[in-house]
């Protein structure tokens, strides 16, 4: 990481903006004005802000991760992707456990909008959540197996159905990246710098630690958003990995 400068390495850690509301999230935007970090927009608040506030942020510079895991018909999925496309994101993610026909629809989905000369989303995929435990995935899901091995049969489907990447636990990068090669991007939430709060993430690793695996991108959100200064928070992040 040491060719790396501060912005770029901002511009690989995706804030997790977890607000109910655009008010809430103009807040913390004010707190970390003029560092170019990623902004993630989860369903809470696309749901309640919707493209109009995608689109400001897109206006302000920012990059830009909806994040809201697109899992429907093929058709429907080709549909949702075309708008999100037409929205300018840089990254949107549907299921992958929607099948391969149907995270290929959203890649057609993608063709379909593109605008000439615009830069093309990455589109990844949602492989199994992390909060299955083991007992959930055999016993109320119904696939046989450990997670690990339900994780890696996902992205080598999202890889075949034409997606970049994945969205997955840092402790899972490296055999993402032997099964699906390294240009196969990682996106890895479960991040805690050394001695945050865990709250309800189980298998988390650091941000430092997170960057030797390879990923990526680091999804940190209650770190950042929950600090008491947002900003000297991700200051300091971006400190542990230069
Ligand atoms: O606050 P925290 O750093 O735990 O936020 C993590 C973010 O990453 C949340 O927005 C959460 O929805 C998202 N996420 C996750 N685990 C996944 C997929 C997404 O924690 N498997």
């Amino acid at each position: 990481m040491a060719v790396l400068t501060r912005n770029d390495i901002a511009g690989r850690i995706m804030v997790a903006l977890d607000y109910a509301n655009a008010e809430q999230a103009e807040g913390l935007l004010k707190q970390l004005e003029g560092i170019p970090c990623y902004m993630k927009v989860g369903m809470q608040l696309f749901y309640a802000a919707g493209p109009g506030f995608v689109a400001s942020l897109k206006d302000r510079g920012y990059k830009v991760f909806l994040d809201v895991k697109m899992h429907d018909i093929p058709n429907t999925v080709k549909g949702g992707a075309e708008s999100v496309t037409r929205l300018g994101v840089d990254v949107f993610n549907v299921h992958a456990a929607g099948g391969k026909h149907m995270m290929s629809a959203a890649m057609e989905g993608v063709d379909k909008a593109m605008a000439p000369g615009a830069q093309r989303p990455i589109v990844i995929g949602v492989t199994q959540l992390t909060s299955t435990s083991q007992q959930v995935l055999n016993a109320e899901i119904g696939l046989p197996g450990s997670v690990e091995q339900a994780v890696i049969r996902y992205a080598r489907l999202a890889l075949d159905a034409g997606l970049q990447g994945v969205v997955a636990s840092p402790l899972e990068v490296t055999q993402i990246k032997a099964a699906c090669g390294d240009a196969f991007v990682t996106v890895t939430p479960g991040i805690r710098p050394a001695g945050a709060d865990v709250g309800d993430q189980t298998r988390v690793m650091t941000p430092a630690e997170a960057f030797a695996q390879k990923t990526d991108y680091v999804v940190i959100g209650r770190p950042i958003t929950g600090a008491a200064d947002p900003r000297a928070a991700i200051e300091s992040i971006i400190d542990s990995i230069v």
